[in-house]
């Protein structure tokens, strides 16, 4: 399992959702945060040249996934994060230890598997 840790633009957000979805993963969850991408910008001062770290607003996207998932969970957030300018973020693939679902007691790949969906037929 890997957990998939995406820093994008917000104004991507629905395309990156959208594409998520038409390659079937399901389970995420979604932060607004500040970061920066490394590009400083010197400022003048009267005792000399400091830096000033601008911070941008982004969108974190944590998502758990089995080996099968890994790569169309990648291209789904490259094709719908990248607009080809300076700031279009990051993807991260970080090895999982393991996973639960809590309400079950599932681990690991089970625990990552979208549940059965309960619908009411009668
Ligand atoms: N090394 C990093 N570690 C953690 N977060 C990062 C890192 N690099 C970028 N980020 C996050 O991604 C956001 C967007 O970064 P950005 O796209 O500017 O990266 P970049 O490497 O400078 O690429 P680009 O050249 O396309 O601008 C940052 O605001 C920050 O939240
Ligand atoms: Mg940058």
């Amino acid at each position: 399992m890997k957990l998939i840790v995406a820093i994008i633009r917000p104004d991507r957000l629905n395309e990156v959702l959208e594409a998520l979805y038409r390659s079937e993963v399901r389970g995420l969850t979604v932060s607004r945060v500040l970061g920066h991408g490394g590009e400083t910008e010197r400022v003048e001062t009267y005792r000399g040249t400091t830096v000033k770290v601008d911070l941008q607003e982004k969108v974190r996207l944590e998502i758990g996934v089995s080996e099968p998932f890994v790569q169309p969970t990648v291209d789904a957030i490259l094709a719908g994060a990248r607009t080809g300018e300076v700031g279009d973020g990051k993807i991260f693939v970080l090895d999982v230890a393991q996973v639960y679902r809590i309400r079950t007691g599932e681990r690991n790949e089970a625990a990552v598997t979208p549940p059965e969906v309960e619908h009411a037929t009668e």
